[in-house]
């Protein structure tokens, strides 16, 4: 994630120092970058603003904005950002890019919390639109606005999270609908092909252009309560994770690294996916762009 973050801004002009305790992460930095770009079809030039660095405090010692892409351990974050107070210029905004740890608990040590924030990037950051700003109660609003800005003018598509709560927005909504999926298949609905069928071939289709609430606004909000009095007692509420995903996991069909999940996948089936993804991903970010155009 940490590369494709830098990628981002320095596609759109701004000087970025990359820290890694990985000599490895680090030579090969520039080189990958370069190549995403040139796959993107972009100006690979751009990677040579992307400077590696090895020591930490060097490579803060000028910044305005720092992101964290560390590894999701709540203990190596806290530590993280009380060196970054520490090391970063007095008012330069600090962000962690944690999947699902509550921001909160990453700053609670820190002195100078206002600064602090979450910002939770899509894989590939450089193709998902979306990085969601989340605030925690100590967040300054006018820091969190300013990251917020940055992200809009570096092309991303920002979202402000007033409340930090476990998952943000975008993976409570993603998980509501596992939750669901996973459920379906233990309870011999339908399988696990038949449910993602379902998905990319009806409501997955118009998801990037109608929003869950839009939808609602769309076939009228009389009409949704009717459908979730009907439903919403159906579907599966338990508060923990199904048992047949711990089944899955403890009989060791991890998904595609181990060939086999909730379905069967051969090495070339899972390099068939992947390419299908990004160019699903390519595609929809050239239509935004055309229709950006259009309106103009
Ligand atoms: N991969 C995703 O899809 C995704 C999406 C959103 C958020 N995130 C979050 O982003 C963060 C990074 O995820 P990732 O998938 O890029 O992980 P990763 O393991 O690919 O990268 C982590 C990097 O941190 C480096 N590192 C480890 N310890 C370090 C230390 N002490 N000092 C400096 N560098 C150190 C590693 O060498 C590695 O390059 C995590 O918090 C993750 O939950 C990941």
């Amino acid at each position: 994630m940490g590369h494709g973050i830098a990628q981002v801004f320095a596609a759109a002009g701004h000087t970025v120092t990359v820290h890694d305790r990985s000599t490895e992460a680090l030579t090969t930095l520039r080189q990958r970058i370069g190549q995403n770009l040139t796959d993107l079809g972009q100006d690979a030039e751009a990677a040579a603003r992307v400077f590696p660095v090895d020591d930490l405090g060097e490579c803060l010692a000028g910044a305005d904005v720092v992101f964290e892409a560390g590894p999701e351990d709540l203990a190596f974050k806290k530590e993280l950002f009380l060196q970054l107070e520490l090391l970063a210029p007095r008012n330069a905004l600090l962000a962690s890019n944690t999947s699902v740890i509550p921001i909160s608990r990453i700053v609670e040590d820190m002195r100078t919390p206002q600064r602090a924030m979450g910002t939770h990037w899509w894989n590939p950051p450089y193709l998902v639109p979306l990085v969601e700003v989340i605030k925690t109660p100590s967040t300054d609003a006018e820091a969190a606005q300013r990251m917020f800005d940055l992200l809009g003018a570096a092309g991303k598509t920002p979202a402000m999270v007033e409340k930090d709560v476990a998952g943000f927005i975008g993976n409570r909504l993603q998980h509501a609908l596992w939750r669901e999926a996973v459920a379906i298949v233990e309870a011999g609905i339908c399988s696990a092909e038949a449910v993602d069928t379902v998905v990319k071939a009806s409501f997955g289709r118009r998801l990037a252009v109608l929003g869950p609430l839009e939808n609602a606004d769309l076939v009228g909000t009389d009409l949704t309560l009717a459908i979730h009095r009907t439903v919403l007692p159906e579907i599966d509420g338990r508060p923990g994770p199904s048992p047949y995903l711990e089944q899955l996991v403890q009989g060791g069909r991890l998904g595609m690294k181990t060939g086999e999940g909730f379905r069967q996948w051969t090495p070339d089936a899972q390099a068939a996916l992947r390419k299908r993804v990004q160019q699903h991903l390519v595609a929809m970010n050239k239509a935004d762009e055309e229709a950006a155009r259009g309106a103009a």
